[in-house]
């Protein structure tokens, strides 16, 4: 099932980086760009391609005019994020007339869809090539036959290729502090709105021996906080299961903060509500995406599980760890959302009282069965559902983040802000905090006294420790 890439691509990594090195020689430099849209699945995947265009000798530009290989991971999840990705490769035209042996590629979600490579076949004749999120392995093959030749490649999505794990990536991580570990691939969940299982192929579980072997690198590195990715994780499955996996790796050495995401709440399990209780290193913070709270619509949705089961799990939740950070994801203006189907989920929200939710307005995606159904909503509906769900939960982020003020919480420095001199960093239940400081401190834990707070963030100012 998994297989190592080093056997399937070094050498054309090798020609490549070869090829960059004897222009080197002769004073040009080759350069990449990469500009990345979408879920934390697609951060970690550009990681990759990043740590692939290094191997092959690229230097990494933020400048597309200046890059020698330009390339766009896109997003699928939503028609504006496609929109958004497709206004960007029709920017990309002046460069490519500006420089025509530029290469061009696609990759990402959106290029996953037989329709989206037609189009970009047929209206974007400058992109050199379209690789999806289960092929980036690949990249290499791509460039080396693009630089020899002249043909488009435009990947077919049913490769078999598509249902590998692929271990030994060169990953060339953002931040030396944080880190995304991906321990699986795809989704079998088929959500009836959801467009990720067509453009993600099947499920694929890592080997837990490959997992842990990097979290260990990256616990030695001296990264202190990191997150595994899967768009299910409850269903991860190897040797282990996912509880399992989380156990072992707080049996780790290290000062470390262990952080999964997503959750689907029909396969939280007992057990993991039990390690999550009593395993230290996992971060006090749950991300539980509910998406409605009307039992019929849940049904549509093909979700499996209704709200008394929701419910009945963020019980447990809390009661396994009552300082226990709930987050959720919702979609509003589904097919057939009625005002009462609605106001379900306005009081499934205010019963949570989730510490953070991100709202979506249903976007009709081609082919999944939602997008089929009658009575799709009207636009002004949605949006004006959109915006009352928005402030019920405003002020109940206000009253949660109240409740910090005066008191002294421990926080991880991120960046600087736009703010000169402002930081800002994240509490372990993954909330947003503002304080005075300077750059030395981005990577490193400070206790922050915190002075005041909104609905998004917190302020306040560093207390040194006596
Ligand atoms: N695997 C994760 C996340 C998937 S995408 C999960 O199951 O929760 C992230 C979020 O985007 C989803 O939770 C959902 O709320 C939202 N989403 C997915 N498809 C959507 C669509 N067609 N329209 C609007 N929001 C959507
Ligand atoms: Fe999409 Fe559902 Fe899979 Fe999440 S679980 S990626 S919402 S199909
Ligand atoms: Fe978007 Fe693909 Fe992630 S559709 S949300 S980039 S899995």
């Amino acid at each position: 099932m998994n297989i190592q890439y080093d056997e399937q691509i070094s050498d054309y990594i090798n020609r490549i980086k070869q090829r960059n090195a004897e222009n080197e020689q002769s004073g040009k430099i080759s350069y990449a760009h990469i500009l990345t849209f979408g879920c934390q699945q697609n951060e970690a995947d550009s990681e990759k391609i990043r740590g692939l265009l290094l191997q092959m000798g690229y230097r990494l530009t933020d400048t597309p005019e200046n890059a020698d290989i330009l390339l766009l991971n896109t997003c699928a999840v939503r028609e504006h994020a496609e929109l958004k990705a497709l206004s960007v490769v029709g920017g990309y035209k002046h460069i490519k007339t500006a420089k025509p042996d530029i290469l061009i590629g696609v990759c990402g979600c959106m290029t996953a869809q037989e329709h989206r490579i037609d189009e970009i076949k047929h209206r974007y004749p400058y992109v050199d090539f379209t690789l999806e999120p289960s092929q980036i392995h690949r990249l290499p093959e791509l460039i080396y036959r693009k630089l020899n030749g002249k043909r488009r490649i435009f990947l077919s999505c049913d490769d078999k290729e598509a249902y590998r794990a692929v271990e030994g990536f060169p990953i060339d991580r953002e931040l030396s502090h944080r880190a995304w570990v991906s321990i699986m691939y795809g989704c079998n969940n088929f959500c009836s709105y959801c467009i990720v299982p067509y453009t993600r192929g099947r499920e694929r579980s890592r080997n837990s021996e490959d997992i842990l072997n990097e979290v260990k690198d990256l616990i030695a590195k001296g990264y202190k906080d990191i997150t595994l990715l899967g768009q299910n994780v409850n269903s991860y499955k190897s040797d282990c299961d996912f509880a399992e996996l989380l156990e072992r790796i707080c049996e780790l050495d290290g000062d470390f903060l262990i952080r999964f995401m997503t959750s689907h709440p029909k396969d939280v399990s007992d057990k993991l509500i039990e390690v999550f209780g009593r395993e230290k290193k996992i971060a006090p913070h749950f991300h539980l995406p509910v998406q409605s709270g009307s039992d019929r619509i849940l049904k549509l949705m093909n979700r499996h599980y209704d709200t008394a089961h929701y419910l009945s799990t963020v019980d447990k939740l809390r009661k396994a760890n009552p300082n226990v950070s709930l987050t959720s994801d919702i979609i509003v203006g589904f097919p057939s959302e009625t005002d009462e189907d609605f106001e379900k989920t306005v009081e499934l929200v205010e019963k949570v009282r989730f510490d953070m939710i991100y709202t979506f307005i249903y976007s009709k995606r081609k082919f999944t069965p939602a997008a089929k159904m009658e009575e799709q909503i009207d636009e002004s509906v949605k949006s004006k559902r959109l915006a009352r769900l928005s402030d019920v939960q405003e002020s109940i982020c206000i009253e949660k983040n109240k409740i910090y003020e005066d008191k002294t919480i421990r926080v991880l420095t991120d960046a600087m802000s736009r703010n000169q001199g402002i930081l800002s960093g994240r509490t372990d239940t993954n909330k947003l905090v503002h304080y005075e400081g300077d750059e030395s401190l981005i990577g490193q834990y400070v206790n922050v006294h915190i002075d005041r707070a909104d609905a998004y963030a917190m302020y306040g100012k560093i207390v040194l420790d006596k």
